[in-house]
């Protein structure tokens, strides 16, 4: 064999000792056989809640059950992981906000910093759990798994899934497999990507799915199984960081729909927001003469725009529905209204050159 073809083959043989050196570095080292250590962050929900009878399936109080008890309900969990767990907030998630986003990523990352964390989990209201665990996936530096996870059935209810669903999160967070995946959601023995998975059900257990992209794997017998990843980028390989944000950009959404008028985009921009997300009709398309001037004036005033779709899949199109280079309009790709307007606060972080940004749209 030649030097040539033997150095080449030394060089292979380093590199992918280093690439594994350094995936073991972001993930404890933990010795074989040994249990998980998984950090438990409460943040409320109905995970948290509790009904007046055990047939109280709406109409419950959530955010009641603190994050000990939640613990205590589910003694398997011993078997799991060695468990922590720690109050971060205790609210409805339809309260959730641009602060307890930042406390929450803040804290993710101080504990993945510590050797002695393999994995987060965090209990979490459903009806944000998507915009969560997006905002996570583009602020968490590290490679260790984040499962965020929620209950359709308050912890009274018959056949609450709560607990299946804190079971199967905390043994997902624990697990290599999940390493290196992005932020995860588990419900319903599903797993699904942070980017692609939204609420799909006013009330029924199976309401989270990734619609046309597909859910990530499976959760069976205490184990996960994956069979895809997402092809974006996510967590360790964010250009955000909020280490030192103490506020985000205003950034808000406007809803397209039949007869609609300018009115919510003035009002939006007389209040001072740095981006406006359309979600409108069909492919995103701008009801002409009614709101595409105001989008337009906006845009010149310094707002940026990014076209997003109501319709729920699909790719907004850039320059199908609208002049978006002429305009200097941002498309949000396959993003959801509400999931565009996350990655739009954190783009603005960083830049309000809408070319800079229709790249951001094109990498997470
Ligand atoms: N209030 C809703 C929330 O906290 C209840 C929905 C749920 O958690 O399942 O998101």
């Amino acid at each position: 064999m030649t030097h040539d073809r033997t150095f080449r083959r030394w060089i292979c043989a380093v590199c992918a000792a280093l690439s594994l050196g350094f995936s073991a570095l972001d993930t404890a080292a933990r010795e074989p056989g040994k249990l998980a250590n998984v950090m438990i962050l409460a943040t409320g929900g109905t995970i948290a809640g509790s009904g007046a009878t055990s047939t109280t399936t709406v109409g419950y109080t959530a955010a009641t059950v603190g994050v000990a008890r939640l613990i205590e309900a589910v003694p398997e969990l011993k078997a799991a992981a060695n468990v922590k767990g720690e109050q971060v907030f205790q609210i409805a998630s339809e309260n959730m906000n641009n602060d307890y986003w930042l406390k929450l990523a803040k804290r993710v990352n101080e504990l993945l910093k510590q050797d002695d964390v393999d994995g987060i989990v965090i209990t979490h209201g459903t009806d944000t759990i998507e915009e969560t665990a997006y905002f996570l996936n583009l602020t968490v530096k590290s490679r260790k798994p984040v499962v965020i996870v929620g209950a359709m059935r308050p912890s009274t209810a018959i056949s609450a899934d709560g607990p299946i669903n804190l079971y199967n999160a905390t043994i997902l967070a624990g697990s290599d497999a999940a390493v290196g995946k992005g932020v995860l959601v588990v419900l319903n023995d599903q797993i699904n990507g942070a980017r692609d998975v939204t609420k799909t059900n006013t009330a029924n257990t199976d309401t989270f799915r990734s619609w046309e992209l597909g859910f990530l794997g499976y959760m069976q017998n205490n184990q996960p199984y994956f069979y895809r990843q997402s092809t974006r980028k996510h967590t360790a390989d964010t250009e955000f960081d909020v280490t030192n944000l103490d506020k985000l950009p205003d950034v808000d959404i406007v809803y397209g729909y039949a007869n609609m008028n300018r009115i919510a985009v003035d009002a939006f921009v007389a209040a001072g927001d740095k981006g406006l997300v359309h979600a409108g009709v069909g492919d995103g398309s701008l009801a002409r003469p009614a709101v595409e001037p105001a989008l337009v004036e906006a845009r010149k005033k310094g707002v940026v725009i990014v076209r997003s779709s109501r319709v729920g899949n699909g790719i907004v199109a850039r320059n199908g529905e609208a002049k978006d280079d002429e305009l200097d309009f941002v498309v949000s790709d396959t993003l959801n209204p509400q999931k565009a307007r996350i990655l739009l606060m954190l783009a603005l972080t960083k830049t309000s050159d809408a070319k800079e940004i229709q790249r951001m749209f094109y990498t997470y």
